[in-house]
């Protein structure tokens, strides 16, 4: 483990407080452009550096780090998911990873409350008449929505973004119902008043919403594909603020097209920023750009993370943050 001062990249421009304090700390080249990095330059940084600090729009796979240095010691991801990196082949290659978690619950599930509500309450159809300037004034029967107290929200994946939602939703007065591969305990689930199912299938089938909030591994890689979107009540709306690839985007926008269910609010796509044509044209979905996490306080606090695993490791320590294998 290392002891003196190790040299620091960044791949994408971060909050500037964030790069002046990553200076008061480390020997940090910081990148100047907020483009993501080309491969050549990912190589070329990785083969340099001690320490990468990638985001998710680098893909850290087993090609890239094969091409590392024997330098290259730490990824310090800024962000909570690591799907983008082969967190495997970087342990088998000696480099430890390490992540960003419990910083963001709170923007993201507030943010999934946005999602569930301007889709049920047609916030954008309504944001669309003002600023086309058309609007005739109140009207009984104008731009109707669905109340959202006493729905039954579906939560996949109740970690700690999805009690987040949970505890949200319950102030809104939804009724709670999860899916996940481990049961909360007891007290939590008479916490949040929740319904477990063990049958991811079986719950789908009777939500009025889904919330998407489980992590993107091999194991969510189309959770919700098309035979699972088929179950769900025409009514219903499925929402997603954790990672496009759970969904199987093609199968929901045919559904959302053909008013098989009722509609969608997505932070996140199966393909990066190449958003599914056919979805943006849809009137029953809201479609944001990745923007869960976005808060200044978020930001600030993942840098603080970032700058706790680096220095941690420094000193000659694990990081505390540091992502296994198999445990994500
Ligand atoms: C994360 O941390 O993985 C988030 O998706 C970034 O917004």
């Amino acid at each position: 483990m290392p002891s003196t001062q190790l040299r620091v990249a960044t791949t994408r421009r971060l909050p500037e407080a964030l790069e002046s304090r990553l200076g008061e700390f480390f020997d940090v080249s910081l990148r100047c452009s907020d483009a993501p990095m080309s491969r050549q330059e990912l190589i070329e940084t990785v083969k340099e550096f001690d320490v990468l600090v990638p985001t998710l729009t680098d893909r850290i796979d087993s090609g890239l780090i094969g091409q590392a240095g024997d330098q290259l010691k730490l990824i310090a991801n800024y962000g909570v998911g690591v799907d983008h990196i082969d967190v495997h082949t970087a342990r088998q290659n000696g480099i430890l990873v390490s992540n960003t978690p419990g910083v963001l619950d709170d923007d993201t599930a507030d943010m999934t409350m946005a999602l569930i509500l301007a889709v049920t309450r047609r916030i954008p159809e309504g944001l669309e008449v003002m600023k086309s300037g058309n609007w005739q004034g109140w009207s009984p029967t104008a731009l109707l929505g669905g109340r959202i107290a006493g729905r039954r929200l579906g939560i996949i994946g109740m970690g700690r973004v999805g009690k987040a939602v949970a505890r949200r939703a319950q102030a809104f007065g939804m009724q709670i119902h999860y899916h996940d591969r481990i049961r909360l305990r007891p007290v939590e689930e008479e916490e949040f008043k929740a319904t477990y199912w063990e049958s991811l299938d079986d719950m789908v089938a009777r939500m009025d919403v889904i919330s998407v909030n489980c992590p993107y591994t091999p194991d969510t890689f189309h959770l919700m594909n098309a035979h699972r979107l088929k179950m769900m009540k025409p009514d219903s709306v499925i929402v997603n603020t954790s990672r496009g690839e759970v969904i199987d985007e093609n199968a929901l926008t045919r559904m959302l097209r053909n008013n098989e269910i009722a509609g969608a609010g997505l932070d996140v796509f199966e393909h990066g920023n190449e958003v599914n044509q056919g979805l943006t044209s849809l009137s029953n979905v809201v479609l944001l750009p990745h923007m869960g996490s976005a808060t200044n306080e978020g930001r600030i606090e993942m840098g603080e993370k970032i700058i706790l695993n680096i220095k941690t490791f420094q000193d000659g320590h694990r990081p505390p943050n540091q992502v296994v294998p198999g445990m994500l």
